[in-house]
């Protein structure tokens, strides 16, 4: 069985798919039990318990360390044999604030078969712009030219599936991207095009976007043009360019 925590997050609703249609039992952690759906081969609890493998999830922010470190304990306690921990692309660089870093130490001295995921930026953050793409105004763009090799979260969950009940990933981390790097008004050109409408963007200050303006300018000076071929040797296949995660989520703008 296999506990999957942020179950109602982005990756973690793919995964307990992809989980259950390769036949895996799976226990869906979450804050809220009535958002997960009920079917087969799934059960729901609101903390950990005792199970084969963990997906270790924390929300987005600099709690990440604090999250990680009491969800790993409690697996330890439970007698959990595997983590896989849901990190970030640049998680060792010290200009982006090392939220994961103490996540990821603790993985890797926790005694257990680990691997580590370090995606880059997901194609389902694009949502955030619904309400802006609706109403005909501008996106504001904190991240300017910076091209990034965007990844579709659906491939993420995918991989984080193999490595939870494959053999072959023990003690490895792995850095995961989309195909081609991407700017945001090309893919707010992208989402224009789907759509149908006149989607544009306007070059805005990193600082309007909070705690996430380190990562904003990081992206910006070019630092995120990153693109590894991790999630194909592992996927078997090429991951989704970004156009393809906005052909199939139109219905969600
Ligand atoms: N978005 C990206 O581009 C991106 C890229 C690379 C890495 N990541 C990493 O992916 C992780 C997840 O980010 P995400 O944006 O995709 O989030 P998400 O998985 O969509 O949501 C986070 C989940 O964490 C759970 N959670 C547990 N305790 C929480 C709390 N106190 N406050 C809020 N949520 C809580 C929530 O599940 P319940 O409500 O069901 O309890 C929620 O579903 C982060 O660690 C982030 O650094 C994100």
């Amino acid at each position: 069985m296999i506990l999957v925590l942020g179950a109602t997050g982005t990756t973690g609703s793919a995964l307990i798919e992809a989980l259950l249609a390769r036949d895996h039992p799976v226990t869906a952690v979450t804050r809220e039990p009535a958002r997960v759906r009920p079917r087969k081969g799934l059960t729901v609890t609101t903390g950990i318990v005792p199970a084969d493998a963990i997906y270790l999830v924390a929300p987005a922010g600099p709690e990440i360390a604090e999250h990680d470190r009491r969800n790993l304990r409690a697996a330890l306690d439970a007698g959990i044999g595997r983590v896989v921990k849901l990190s970030a692309i640049g998680a060792d660089d010290d200009r982006l604030g090392g939220w994961h870093q103490p996540g990821e130490v603790a993985v890797r001295a926790s005694g257990l078969r680990w691997t580590i995921l370090r995606p880059t930026t997901f194609a389902s953050n694009s949502l955030a712009w619904a309400p802006d793409i609706r109403a005909g105004r501008p996106i504001a763009n904190f991240w300017g030219d910076g091209r990034q090799g965007v990844i579709d979260p659906d491939d993420v969950a995918e991989v984080a599936a193999e490595a939870l009940t494959g053999d072959d990933h023990h003690g490895r981390t792995y850095t995961l991207t989309g195909p081609e790097l991407i700017t945001v008004p090309e893919q707010v050109a992208v989402l224009g095009e789907i759509l149908g409408v006149g989607a544009t963007a306007k070059d805005t200050p990193p600082e309007g976007v909070g705690v996430f303006a380190d990562g904003a300018r990081f992206v910006r000076d070019g630092h995120n043009a990153i693109v590894t071929d991790d999630a194909e040797q592992i996927l078997g296949r090429r991951p989704a360019p970004f156009r393809a995660w906005a052909d199939r989520n139109r219905a969600r703008f």
